[in-house]
């Protein structure tokens, strides 16, 4: 195995810029063994140490149920609310909690007008919780599922403009565009500023699945102006399992949430008189939120890591992974691989690709060598965060050639 070198950022970045914003490796904060190459944070990232001892803290409570009151049940979700908020330049009362990504593209689906004839636009090979709904309710209002080719969005020295070819899908009968940030194959970006625009200009409704973006790739409500937009926790948040969160846009606040349950309630504060049954909702997005939302366990993990990841800066974040990964791309193509060009890459996010595919074992065998990465279409997706250093990158490099011979 090679020496312990310095962590990030790359040692050939930190060299050509005196004042890069990047943060220094952050492997120490997790429980992460020298000999494992964790390069696979669109799959999973692991928790910080300090949240897994939040989450656990927090899942003792629920063994002395006298430690857990009632305002308990409102405030921990609003400080974990109000922390995801400022991770995309939103308000507390913007944000719905749910449990998933699929849950939020639901809420979406329940609330945006489609009908007859019209259309809702995805990309080409999009991940199913936010493709199996869009199918679902175009088969319900006769309305089709418009796909943007991936082909229609490449061009030349492997880049590739999936907001020109989206633009073009984009028109009169366009009702919803149900979009990623980043592509979860390969990390091509999808300029949603552009996207947003067009969109609007028709009158059409914006849902995005911001779930391998946020956290990682900087994103601002108010100037994509979505819809509805939701993101799971368990990856680039680094947060638990079955926890999300989903900006709902104003206009649709008075809308129709997927449950109805008590706490979502106007006066459910008051435990003693919840069947004071009331029409009103409590402010904002939380009429969205799920049941059972005030998650003893999941929401200090979530606490832990949304304060981390604002205090490090999404910028710097995004920042010190795009220098780690041009290195990990330069050294793909030199030994064949292709990549997404560098301005049509999100910079969190890489998708390697090899002209003759790839062996569907190729995570496997990595993985027999304690390196992490994984398949998804036609792309190896290496997927480094704050945790990986010099060492693990070589070592990926040490096994990918033997791989792919
Ligand atoms: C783009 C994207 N969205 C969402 C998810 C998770 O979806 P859900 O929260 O519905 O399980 C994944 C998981 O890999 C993903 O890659």
């Amino acid at each position: 195995m090679s020496t312990i070198r310095p962590a990030s950022p790359p040692a050939a970045e930190a060299a050509a810029s005196d004042s890069a914003p990047f943060i220094d490796s952050q492997r120490h904060l997790f429980d992460m063994p020298r000999e494992v190459a964790w390069l696979n944070c669109a799959y999973m990232s692991p928790l910080l140490i300090e949240a897994a001892e939040a989450g656990k803290a927090g899942i003792a409570r629920k063994a002395r149920p006298w430690t857990i009151t009632p305002p308990d049940f409102f405030s921990e979700p609003e400080r974990v609310r109000a922390l995801f908020a400022r991770i995309v330049n939103a308000e507390a009362d913007d944000i719905a909690i749910v449990p998933s990504a699929s849950y939020g593209m639901a809420v979406a689906a329940k609330n945006l007008p489609c009908g007859r004839g019209q259309e809702i636009v995805v990309l080409e090979d999009q991940f199913p919780s936010n493709y199996y709904i869009w199918a679902r309710l175009a088969a319900q209002r006769g309305a089709t599922v418009r796909t943007v080719p991936r082909a229609a969005a490449e061009r030349e020295g492997g880049e590739v403009d999936w907001a020109a070819a989206i633009l073009e899908a984009i028109g009169p009968a366009t009702a919803i565009v149900a979009l990623p940030h980043c592509h979860w194959t390969d990390g091509s970006l999808v300029d949603l500023v552009a996207v947003g625009q067009a969109a609007r200009a028709e009158g059409a409704a914006l849902a995005l699945d911001l779930t391998q973006s946020a956290g990682a790739l900087p994103f601002d409500v108010t100037a994509v102006q979505p819809d509805f937009a939701v993101a799971a926790s368990y990856k680039w948040l680094l947060g638990p399992y079955s926890l999300g969160f989903l900006y709902v846009a104003p206009q649709h606040r008075g809308g129709v949430p997927l449950e109805e349950n008590w706490i979502t309630r106007a006066g459910a504060e008051d435990f003693a008189r919840l069947v004071d049954y009331t029409e009103d909702y409590q402010s904002g997005a939380r009429r969205f939120d799920m049941g059972e939302r005030s998650n003893f366990h999941l929401m200090p993990a979530a606490e832990v890591a949304l304060t981390r990841l604002l205090d490090w800066g999404i910028e710097r974040i995004a920042a010190t992974l795009a220098a780690r990964n041009r290195e990990i791309a330069r050294r793909a193509r030199e030994i064949g691989l292709e990549v997404p060009g560098d301005r049509s890459r999100a910079p969190h996010y890489l998708g390697l690709r090899a002209a003759n595919g790839l062996p569907r074992d190729l995570p496997s065998r990595l993985a027999a060598d304690n390196v992490f990465v994984s398949v998804r279409g036609e792309s190896v997706r290496v997927t480094p965060h704050l945790w990986t250093d010099d060492v693990d990158v070589d070592r990926f490099f040490g096994l990918i050639g033997d791989a792919l011979a």
